[in-house]
């Protein structure tokens, strides 16, 4: 197994690292624009080998034929949010910067799986999965498990149990459209509903909808990278490890949800093959709307760089 993670900054370091100390990888390879930063922080990684136990070979780079044959390549690179931006501030930049990297990535690897993590994430979903033209099951988006995993621990915090316990789903697109689907969430088995008022729960939901920049008003120069790097190497473990793990994934839709050729975020199986399968979960008439609606802005912010994809 060979792991690419492109962007070399927080959340592809940090990414890299617990790639490593999982061992889930023989080979990571961190690659940045910036010369000297990948290679040294790649290189510290590694010499961190004797005493946090792994033995994956971990290097730097900036030159995209060290990525050649990866299995997975984890896509990070591009700028993060500063207090008073929007992750739709960063569209026509990184969109840029994706563009990029993808037919870089693409030159050296025949059928990757990519993970995708730069914002506005479904939308970055979207341009890697054109630029590739890999089939839409090998590119993935991660922003439901971060989004799940934080309405999860405001949940635990609020109940004081274990955040094992919590079983939760938020789905739809990465912004303050996401759909946190109270319905299918509940605490080793007993619906939330009967163990929280509803005030509560929907003080949580809002909480979670501003997990994002609650985390960059407190850091002011960039934005979240433990949970997020948690989140993906979650999904390259379920990959990995061909776990079939269910779990929130942004992938392409094609007529589920009533959502056509749009990424959105949905639960899925993820396993070897990267999305296996689609769930189609019932949901209420509000929620079906908030998802369609949420798809719909996806839609019109994808629609806008068909210029610079063409
Ligand atoms: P960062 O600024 O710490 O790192 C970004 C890295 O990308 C930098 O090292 C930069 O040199 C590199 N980079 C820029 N242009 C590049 C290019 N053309 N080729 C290769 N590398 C390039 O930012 P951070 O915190 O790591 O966030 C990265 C991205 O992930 C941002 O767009 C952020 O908004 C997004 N993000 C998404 C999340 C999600 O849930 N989907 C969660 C957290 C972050
Ligand atoms: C987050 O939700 C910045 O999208 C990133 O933390």
């Amino acid at each position: 197994m060979k792991i690419t993670v492109i962007g070399a900054g927080n959340v592809g370091a940090t990414a890299a690292l617990r790639i490593a100390e999982k061992q889930l990888a023989r080979e990571v390879v961190l690659i940045d624009i910036v010369e000297g930063v990948p290679q040294g922080k790649a290189l510290d990684m590694y010499e961190s080998g004797p005493v946090a136990l792994f033995d994956t070979r971990i290097y730097g780079s900036n030159d995209y034929s060290d990525s050649a044959n990866s299995d997975i390549v984890l896509i990070t690179a591009g700028l993060a949010r500063k207090p008073g931006m929007s992750r739709e501030d960063l569209l026509q930049k990184n969109a840029s910067i994706i563009r990029e990297v993808t037919s870089q990535v693409m030159k050296y690897s025949q059928n990757p799986i990519l993970i995708m993590v730069s914002n506005p994430l479904d939308v970055m979903t979207f341009v890697a999965h054109t630029i590739s033209k890999l089939p839409p099951e090998r590119v993935i988006g991660m922003a439901g498990v971060l989004d799940t995993a934080r309405f999860r621990s405001f949940i635990a915090e609020a109940l004081d149990v274990s955040m094992q316990d919590i079983n939760a789903f938020v789905l739809g697109g990465h912004g303050d459209s996401m759909v946190p689907v109270v319905k299918y969430t509940s605490v080793a088995g007993i619906p939330l509903t009967e163990l929280l008022p509803r005030e509560k729960i929907d003080a949580i939901v809002e909480r979670t909808r501003n997990g994002g920049i609650e985390i960059v008003n407190h850091l002011k120069t960039g934005s979240a990278y433990y949970a997020p790097a948690a989140s993906a190497v979650e999904m390259i473990e379920a990959i990995v490890k061909d776990r079939k793990r269910i779990i929130p994934c942004t992938t392409l839709l094609s007529g589920q949800y009533g959502i056509d050729q749009v990424f959105c975020g949905v639960p899925v199986k993820l396993g070897k093959n990267g999305i296996e399968q689609i769930l189609e979960i019932n949901l209420s008439a509000d929620e079906l709307d908030a998802l369609q609606q949420s798809a719909k802005l996806v839609d019109e912010n994808c629609q806008n760089l068909k210029a610079l994809l063409a």
